[in-house]
């Protein structure tokens, strides 16, 4: 694999202490993650597939180990260096969509770039381009996000995520709530954006879903029990 190391894992075990009990939600993961690359994560639940997620985007720390991003060792930053870190190079996609109804789709979709001061019209326009991009129509930003579908509202939450731009992004089951037809929207924007150069790292439950990524890791007991490039003629979902 060539080009940059935008991800490692290196040694990483997780931890949870409940009461007197120890459970092991990881176990010595080490995993690197090049540009471009498009990894599918699998494994039964409960095996600690979003205990990793987290811990590579930063929104959780390991027991032990360390994660690099983009050559960056994360342990050495404080909190605001993390949040300023994840706000630039990460956008997370979620199972339940988790846009604030509150909020118009706009509002949502432009929480990424509060921190960086662009105009009220930049914001629009990356808004635009984002909703776009993730195959959704302008005319929802206006609306609030209960107003839209399920598979709406994940295209919506993929706009989030790529508004600022991120050289990676994370998805946690994005396609968990949906039927096949919103499934294959997401996928064939997942695809579109690997084909721009973005970096994509992907839980999923279901294997249709996974052919169509370029690496599939498998997650059991909270190690990596597997590594393996799917055979492209196998994926069905983007055709
Ligand atoms: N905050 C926590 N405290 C204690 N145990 C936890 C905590 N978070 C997760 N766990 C445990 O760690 C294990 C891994 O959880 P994780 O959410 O990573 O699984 P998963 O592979 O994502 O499962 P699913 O496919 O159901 O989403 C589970 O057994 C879970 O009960
Ligand atoms: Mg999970």
């Amino acid at each position: 694999m060539e080009g940059k190391k935008l991800i490692e894992v290196v040694n990483v075990s997780k931890v949870y202490r409940m009461g007197g009990n120890e459970f092991w939600a990881l176990r010595d993961i080490n995993l690197e993650v090049f540009e471009r690359e498009f990894l599918a994560i699998m494994g039964p639940s409960g095996h600690g597939k979003t205990t990793l997620m987290n811990i590579i985007g930063l929104l959780d720390k390991p027991s032990t180990g360390k994660v690099f991003i983009d050559g960056v060792d994360t342990a050495k930053l404080n909190d605001d260096e993390l949040s300023k870190l994840r706000n630039r190079k990460i956008g997370f996609v979620f199972q339940q969509y988790n846009l604030i109804n509150r909020m118009s789709v706009l509002e949502n979709i432009e929480v990424p770039l509060l921190l960086r001061g662009l105009s009220r019209s930049e914001r629009v326009r990356l808004a635009i381009r984002a909703i776009e991009m993730a195959g959704g129509d302008k005319s929802w930003l206006s609306k609030k996000p209960n107003q839209l579908s399920g598979g709406q509202q994940q295209r919506v939450a993929i706009a989030r995520a790529i508004v600022g731009d991120p050289e990676i992004i994370l998805a946690d089951e994005p396609t968990g709530n949906l039927d096949t037809a919103s499934s294959k929207i997401v996928m064939q924007t997942f695809s579109r954006l690997n084909g721009i150069g973005k970096t994509i790292v992907m839980v999923t439950h279901n294997p249709e879903v996974a052919l169509c990524s370029k690496r599939i890791l498998y997650i059991r007991d909270g190690r990596i029990s597997g590594d393996e490039v799917p055979d492209p003629t196998k994926c069905t979902l983007l055709k």
